[in-house]
């Protein structure tokens, strides 16, 4: 499944179970309740909250509940995200959670974001992912390297 084939049905099914998920987040410091709900290539759907903590910068954002649920359920790739705000309106995803998005959905990942709809190569522009990582590993270089250790 791609972001193509997405109707509108699926974004209103993806913004209602972010909404659902908002709702059991666990906010006493910030009062700032996050839901955040993704399509995944087989067709599931995956949704986190934010959980936070009495140590604040031990706090789980949104997404990265859901990308737990996204393996807990059987991995696979995103196709798109929906994040929502206590008000239910799209909230914009932090750096951090770019970074999360970008490794499991990579540049084709369509964001429900304030804005509209964007891709994530808009969201995260240059974004570095694990074909960096494979750049370097495959180079001769990296070889040599390896080889004097
Ligand atoms: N938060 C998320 O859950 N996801 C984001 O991408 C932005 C921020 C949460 C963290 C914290 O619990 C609250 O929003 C206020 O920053």
């Amino acid at each position: 499944m791609s972001a193509k084939e997405i109707d509108e049905s699926v974004w209103q099914d993806l913004h209602d179970s972010a909404v659902s998920a908002m709702r059991n987040a666990y906010v006493p410091y910030s009062k700032f309740p996050v839901g955040a709900a993704a399509l995944v290539d087989d067709g599931r759907v995956v949704t986190g909250c934010n959980v936070e903590n009495a140590a604040y910068g031990v706090c789980l954002c949104a997404e990265c509940g859901m990308i737990s649920d996204l393996f807990r359920t059987g991995g696979g790739r995103l196709v798109a995200f929906a994040c929502v705000d206590g008000l239910g309106e799209p909230a914009s995803p932090c750096g951090r959670c770019r970074q999360l998005l970008w490794e499991h959905g990579g540049a084709d990942l369509v964001l429900e974001m304030p804005e509209g709809r964007m891709t994530m190569d808009r969201v995260l522009p240059g974004g570095f992912g694990p074909a960096d990582l494979e750049r370097v590993w495959d180079s001769e270089v990296a070889g040599q390297n390896q080889e004097e250790e």
